[in-house]
């Protein structure tokens, strides 16, 4: 609930754990739309608009390279695939694989729900996190 109010104050609190983070009118198709979520940088793409025979797609990743922390939302973007202008990993963007080279790390990937004209994300903390977490108390 906190986290939707976080990110934005004018979204109605959630009990489902789901972030409110765009509207889908907000996204170009093809076009990374980054976004912030508890500290988190995400990047969202529309990958398919609605038609009669398939629904709307919208993925969800983080900006951050797997590999060393590049900077994805600067990474060059092919229809479901992105590469990291570091070393030029490439990425599925709909499964987080790493398709070059074939045995990199994987991307983190957001499961996105589309509820009307809203874009909402499942986030939760990476088990590090959670780890120095429970380190910490
Ligand atoms: S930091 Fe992205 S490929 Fe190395």
């Amino acid at each position: 609930m906190m986290l939707n109010r976080l990110f934005n104050k004018d979204a109605p609190e959630r009990d489902d754990g789901l972030v409110q983070v765009a509207k889908v009118t907000e996204l170009n198709p093809h076009k990374l739309k980054r976004v912030v979520v508890e500290g988190q940088p995400i990047l969202l793409v529309l990958l398919e608009k609605a038609t009669q025979n398939s629904n709307l797609v919208i993925v969800a990743f983080s900006s951050i390279c797997p590999h060393a922390l590049g900077d994805l939302s600067q990474g060059y973007l092919t229809k479901a695939e992105i590469d990291c202008p570091v070393h030029y990993y490439r990425f599925d963007i709909r499964t987080g694989a790493c398709n070059y080279p074939k045995d990199g790390p994987k991307l983190r990937i957001y499961p996105v729900i589309i509820e009307g004209n809203d874009v909402l994300l499942k986030i939760e903390k990476p088990k590090w996190m959670e780890q120095a977490d429970d380190e910490m108390s």
